[in-house]
């Protein structure tokens, strides 16, 4: 490819950003209940195998010189290991998860309490709001998800609270239920979705916002190939979605491939076992 056919992203000099990540380990995972269209409670899951493909997670972040926090692990609690939903951390304040689902409430307080032993001013959420799976940050601005688990209410509280730009995005296939499952934030202006995912209207403002966003396959989205963690250069992503792997390349993006297959029974992939903590 000559470079006058290179966009402004294809040509920029990549540089990653070192990143202070929280993670919850599997201890107990288990899919008991289904709340998503991934969860079969007659599928046997193996712990062990959850736990040490979590660790591999951990271990690459660490690899590419990322702060990696743990978050204490409950018992009864089977989705905890799934952290980007326990809160959205912006500018050094934690805004709480509450759960759409009973069996996951109790995870909000869980969340609640770790980010108030290390030193984040605690905001209280009052509308139904599950984290950073519907807050995606992109530079200054806050993408959100509604349609399955977030009130559109809390995106408005997200944007009074943090004061800064909310977009609310309108989910529309139970499979991605969370925004986190249909769009992958790359850098501080760059995203890659799958635009059936989103209702029409939503679709149109993405294209607006994001003219030359990376589009995934319907193969790769149904992988959860878009529940990825970029720190500018690396991606970390499921293994199993090359021809997203392929893109990002071409874009001048290295990514590394992780398997979660065992964590990919709960639905959720890397993004989903990452939250990010920005002080
Ligand atoms: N079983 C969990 C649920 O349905 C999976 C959560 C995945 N997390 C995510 N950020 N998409 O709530």
């Amino acid at each position: 490819m000559s470079t006058t056919t290179l966009t402004r992203h294809e040509r920029a000099a990549r540089q990653p950003r070192l990143r202070n990540f929280a993670m919850t380990r599997p201890d107990h995972f288990a899919v008991r209940y289904a709340i998503n269209p991934w969860m079969d409670p007659g599928r046997p899951v193996d712990v062990d195998r959850a736990v040490a493909q979590w660790q591999q997670l951990q271990d690459s972040y660490r690899q590419l010189g990322h702060q990696v926090n743990l978050v204490p692990s409950l018992p009864g609690l089977p989705d905890m290991v799934y952290a980007a939903n326990g809160g959205l951390v912006v500018d050094g304040l934690a805004i709480t998860a509450r759960f759409a689902h009973p069996e996951r409430s109790a995870e909000g307080p869980a969340y609640a309490e770790w980010f108030g032993t290390q030193g984040l001013t605690v905001h209280d959420s009052v509308a139904t709001n599950e984290g950073e799976g519907d807050f995606l940050v992109v530079g200054d601005r806050i993408l959100a998800g509604w349609g399955f688990r977030t009130d559109p209410a809390a995106h408005v509280e997200v944007a009074e609270v943090t004061g800064r730009e909310v977009i609310s995005l309108e989910l529309v296939d139970p499979r991605y239920y969370h925004l986190d499952t249909a769009l992958a934030v790359l850098s501080e202006d760059e995203i890659a979705y799958y635009p059936d995912a989103f209702a029409p209207t939503s679709r149109s403002l993405l294209k607006t916002l994001y003219p030359d966003a990376v589009l995934a396959t319907a193969a790769d989205a149904a992988v959860l190939g878009l529940n990825a963690v970029s720190d500018g250069l690396h991606v970390i992503m499921t293994d199993a979605a090359p021809e997203l792997a392929e893109q990002l390349r071409r874009r001048g993006f290295e990514p590394i491939g992780v398997d979660l297959s065992e964590l990919l029974k709960g639905g959720g992939s890397v993004k989903c076992c990452t939250l990010e903590i920005r002080r």
